[in-house]
């Protein structure tokens, strides 16, 4: 069995971050987004792992190499315009060969990981296995309709969904795949969409089995959903202190500290996760919170918050929260005079003063 990994695209919808940054590589609980699906395969016993990014991008090969860190070969396939998820898998069957794979979408986070989905497509001994999650909103998503416990079609972004549920982005396959995303057309958006490959299966009397899931995660369009991403991953967060916290800091619920970190006369309420080289004085940080390697916090309050790394938050006289601030940030205020707000902001920034 091998993988099939997406880590391409401009991830135009989370700009400022993704400015400067593949989606793939932004920090969710203080972990990069790819990190999980790279886990999450080698937990499911996979070891070979194609990986398809931008043409002439380097920036996720540069972060992981050929994968020893995660004890993975990596094989990175360049695709070179955005044409769909069809067209990935097509031009990774040099890489796959005969082989059954997983074809994970790196910007999905599965709480749980994947072995299970594995492990039912191998029982199942299906052509195709898809995992579900009930949305509130399946007309953005690929949707199954389903009768008696099968799936009998599946249409891309309906108008009218034939079912509560999205398929996620994971897929499990056989060598049937290729058959198929070689033979569908471009869809109006102009990309070979996945949903079609997996309808060519259906029409050809193939079973498409499913599993369905709670606990996904995917980018939906707004920063807050981000948020929201940190959130469903620090739920599952464990209490571990292995930094310095002074007698004056008081540490509630599950909350972890990484051992360089150092919380000095500060209320920390979990879930939390706090990285190494971190220090907070004189604060507090409240609950669904990452703070990124090298952060500094100080006279302030934060909640429900993503803080990459290297940020310096001084002197909030209001407390923050519901945000995303990108690697080596600042908000601080000033306490020397004059009194007066100050601003670097880089393009598609958002700033909501009190
Ligand atoms: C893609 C697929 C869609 C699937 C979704 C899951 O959508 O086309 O079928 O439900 O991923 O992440 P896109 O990200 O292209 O909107």
């Amino acid at each position: 069995m091998k993988a099939l990994i997406t880590a391409g695209g401009k991830g135009t919808r989370l700009r400022p971050i993704t400015h400067t940054q593949n989606k793939h590589l932004i920090p969710v609980a203080n972990k990069k987004i790819l990190d999980y699906a790279l886990e999450y395969v080698k937990e499911a016993g996979i070891t070979e792992v194609g990986i398809i990014t931008n043409k002439g991008d380097t920036e996720v090969q540069d972060v992981y190499g050929d994968g020893s860190d995660f004890g993975l070969n990596l094989t990175y396939i360049p695709q070179d315009s955005p044409r769909g998820l069809a067209d990935c898998v097509r031009i990774a069957q040099p890489f796959i060969g005969d082989e059954p794979f997983v074809f994970y979408l790196g910007d999905n986070i599965i709480v749980g990981g994947i072995k299970r989905f594995v492990q039912q497509f191998q029982e199942n001994g299906t052509s195709c296995h898809l995992v579900l999650s009930k949305v509130p909103d399946p007309e953005r998503f690929g949707v199954p309709e389903i009768k008696n416990n099968r799936i009998v079609r599946v249409e891309e972004k309906p108008e009218k969904a034939k079912s509560d549920f999205a398929v996620t982005g994971i897929y499990l396959y056989d060598h049937n795949i290729f058959e198929a995303v070689n033979n569908i057309e471009m869809s109006d958006r102009g990309e070979l969409e996945i949903s079609d490959a997996h309808q060519y299966l259906i029409d050809k009397g193939l079973e498409v089995s499913y599993s369905e899931i709670t606990g996904w995660w995917k980018d939906t369009g707004k920063p807050r959903d981000l948020i929201e991403a940190n959130r469903l991953v620090l739920d599952n967060v464990e209490r571990k202190i292995e930094g310095q916290v002074d007698d004056n800091s008081i540490i509630q619920g599950r909350v972890n500290i990484a051992k360089s970190a150092q919380i000095i006369n500060s209320q920390i309420r979990g879930p939390v996760i706090i990285g190494e080289g971190v220090k907070v004085k004189d604060s507090y940080i409240g609950p669904y919170t990452s703070l990124d390697k090298d952060t500094h916090v100080k006279n302030s309050e934060l909640e429900f918050s993503i803080i990459m790394e290297e940020v310096k938050i001084y002197n909030q006289t209001s407390r923050l929260e519901n945000s995303i601030l990108g690697k080596n940030a600042a908000v601080a205020k000033s306490l020397r005079k004059p009194a007066a707000n100050k601003f670097i902001i880089g393009e598609n920034s958002r700033v909501a003063l009190l």
